[in-house]
């Protein structure tokens, strides 16, 4: 075999177009926990970006893959069926509101949400698709098109899908002269505005949106504007598609963020926490609206992928018998808590806010360095003293929290020591780490 030192070398092999926010060489995982090839430890609080909600190499998920792996691997969904997708459907069907009764698989968040575009387009026989101010769907074509959460995703990719609109999206902390809910009602108001002056509903097959925004910042929308959408979306006959592909599976304390606002939507994308790091997504909606999308008008060669489905299903029952939920609703507001506190002492930040753990930290400038340059610095420091957080907001100016909803609250703890020490010696001696931002 290859010694290691010379498989390191082809990483420059690797397209640039990744821009890896740490040199780590990873051996292996557990739980919140990556080990490099030199046997450091990192506390891992992104999570694989929001994907090992229930830790890394979960033993049973590890168990149930190998299971299924000596059994079936590939079993194409449009020439057999196969006993992991229709036990995992099973599973969902039963913690999904009975409108939500029909699946379709498939392998990424983007290929979901592409997926969903053509269910709405296909299903109303309307072309348009109105999306929100900051939010992230995806790398592919059509979901690239819905995504404003930063230029960077779309720059040099034009012509983007025609066909889609962006409404406003109530980011509370951007517009502090407005109330969350003045704020709310305005966006409304520009979203009505919007179907009589851009696309009328008889035009506007599908609204899509993240029920609390990810990649543009981690923002919990007040609680009247997504129930406001629905009644929109009803009264109109446009779709109301919840992209919860990084709110899903306990992120935000319920298994799905669209209970905190008690609305359902009418398709709902899933992936990333769902199979727990095997490639699996979907689609979920009432089978009344799936029977408008033709037979054999779409697929895929892989979605719902025997093992990923084993997976998945395992990830579910984890999820269940070790209160992942409640664990996440208390570490959560543990967490929210002593980085309110924080606040107290270090005017940078601006605002503290999320739900469950999905956690967002906003800075705003200070007398010396900016937003961005204090979160980047901040995420940096902390990657040195052996804590993985990611960034996320148009200008990277918000530290994201995603640790594995079995987070304790020592490890917690220990995460907040380094946080607090960052904030410190960042806020203190701003030369740190100059030479790397
Ligand atoms: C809300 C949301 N939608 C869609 C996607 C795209 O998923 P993928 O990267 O698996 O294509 C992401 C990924 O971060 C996401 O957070």
């Amino acid at each position: 075999m290859t010694p290691y030192r010379d498989l390191i070398s082809n990483k420059h092999k690797l397209s640039p177009v990744w821009p890896h926010f740490t040199q780590i060489e990873v051996e292996k995982a557990s739980n919140c926990y990556l080990y490099d090839t030199k046997g450091r430890e990192y506390i891992d609080f992104t999570s694989g970006i929001g994907v090992a909600n229930i830790g890394h190499n979960h033993p049973r998920v590890v168990t149930a893959i190998q299971a299924q792996a000596e059994k079936l691997i590939h079993g194409q969904a449009t020439i057999v069926y196969h006993q992991p997708m229709l036990k995992l459907v099973e599973k969902l069907a039963r913690v999904l509101p009975t409108s939500l009764d029909n699946f379709f698989f498939t392998n990424s968040g983007s290929e979901a949400v592409e997926s969903a575009i053509k269910l709405a387009r296909h299903a109303t026989g309307k072309p348009n698709i109105i999306a929100f101010q900051g939010g992230y769907h995806g790398r592919t074509v059509g979901a690239m098109t819905l995504t404003t959460a930063k230029t960077i995703y779309r720059s040099n990719y034009q012509p983007l899908m025609p066909g889609v609109h962006i409404a406003p999206f109530p980011y509370s902390f951007r517009y502090k002269n407005m109330s969350p809910e003045m704020l709310s009602k305005w966006c409304i108001h520009e979203l009505q505005h919007l179907l009589k002056t851009q696309t009328s509903p008889e035009e506007t097959a599908a609204m899509i949106i993240e029920p609390v925004l990810g990649e543009g910042g981690y923002v919990v929308p007040p609680k009247h504007f997504l129930a406001n959408l629905r009644e929109i979306c009803s009264q109109k006959g446009i779709l109301l598609i919840f992209d919860e592909i990084q709110t899903g599976f306990g992120r935000t304390g319920e298994l799905f963020g669209y209970e905190h606002f008690n609305v359902k939507p009418d398709i709902l994308l899933i992936a990333k926490g769902l199979a727990s790091g095997m490639p699996l997504s979907g689609l979920v909606a009432n089978h009344k609206l799936m029977e408008h999308w033709k037979a054999g008008s779409h697929g895929g060669t892989y979605g719902g992928n025997a093992l990923a489905c084993a997976a998945s299903i395992e990830t579910l029952r984890v999820i269940h018998d070790e209160s992942l939920l409640d664990n996440a609703r208390k570490s959560g507001h543990h967490l929210i808590s002593r980085l309110q506190s924080l606040s107290e002492d270090y005017s940078c930040i601006g605002e503290v806010r999320g739900l469950g753990l999905m956690v967002g930290c906003e800075f705003i400038d200070d007398k010396k360095l900016t937003r961005s340059s204090i979160a980047t610095k901040i995420r940096k420091y902390c990657l040195d003293k052996g804590l993985i957080l990611l960034t996320c907001g148009t200008e990277d100016h918000v530290i994201r929290w995603v640790p594995p909803l079995t987070v304790t609250i020592d490890q917690l703890e220990q995460a907040l020591a380094i946080f607090e020490d960052a904030l410190f010696e960042v806020t203190n001696r701003e030369e740190l780490y100059d030479s790397h931002s």
